[in-house]
């Protein structure tokens, strides 16, 4: 796909069909979100990926069964694969107290950090990774943990002190559900007419 086309034609899927996603293709997402840019290349991200009959662990941590019936999006329980991801500070604090970026000092605690680089450098990979799933003709949906992340980091096996950032829902869309999100009637902001505009150019 044309990237310009694949930027202006992405857009969040929520029903999935159930057919699995070939390793390969599989392969080829993961091995992309891996290659972002990142701060002192400490690459401090990690993703625990759910394939199949595994994708109901995510489930019931997140969606008892009394809950799950009612579940606005039963498309999106479908998903073939399911994809966490985790920043690890703890990276970033060893990187930056190495030789070439002790000066810096940020290797002491989280808090000196004024961008937390790990929540920048996940957020890099979540987008190639979604990315890279569309230029596969697969469908992604990115979404929280919310309250379950640390129930999910435990079932997970996921060690502490890891930040969670978001789930990528992986698989081919179910064209024939089309129903919209609700923040779907939320409109572009404008590039830079108007006093909503994204770019402020000069100064703000
Ligand atoms: C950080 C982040 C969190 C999101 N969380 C959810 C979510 O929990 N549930 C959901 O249905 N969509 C979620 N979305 C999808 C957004 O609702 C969606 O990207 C937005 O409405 C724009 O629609 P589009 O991506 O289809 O253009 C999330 C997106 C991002 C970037």
């Amino acid at each position: 796909m044309d990237f310009s086309e694949l930027i202006h034609k992405r857009k969040m899927t929520r029903s999935f069909l159930a057919d699995p996603v070939p390793t390969a293709t599989l392969d080829r997402v993961l091995d992309s979100a891996r290659r972002v840019p990142s701060a002192g290349n400490t690459q401090g991200f990690d993703f625990v990926v759910l394939e199949g009959a595994e994708t109901s662990l995510y489930w019931d941590v997140t969606l008892p069964p009394e809950r799950r019936e009612k579940f606005r999006w039963q498309g999106l329980l479908r998903a073939p694969v399911l994809v966490t991801i985790w920043g690890d500070a703890d990276a970033y604090l060893h990187r930056y107290g190495q030789t070439d970026k002790a000066h810096s000092g940020l290797a002491d605690e989280v808090d000196a950090w004024v961008t937390p680089y790990w929540i920048v450098d996940s957020g890099f990979a979540a987008m190639t990774m979604q990315l890279a799933a569309i230029n596969e003709g697969l469908g992604v949906l990115f979404f929280g943990m919310f309250e379950h992340s640390s129930a999910l980091a435990k079932a997970l096996g996921v060690p502490n002190e890891r930040t969670p950032i978001g789930t990528i829902a992986l698989g081919w869309p179910d064209h024939a559900d089309t129903a919209l999100g609700r923040s779907a009637s939320m409109e572009r902001r404008p590039l830079e007419e108007g006093t909503n505009s994204v770019v402020h150019r000069g100064r703000w």
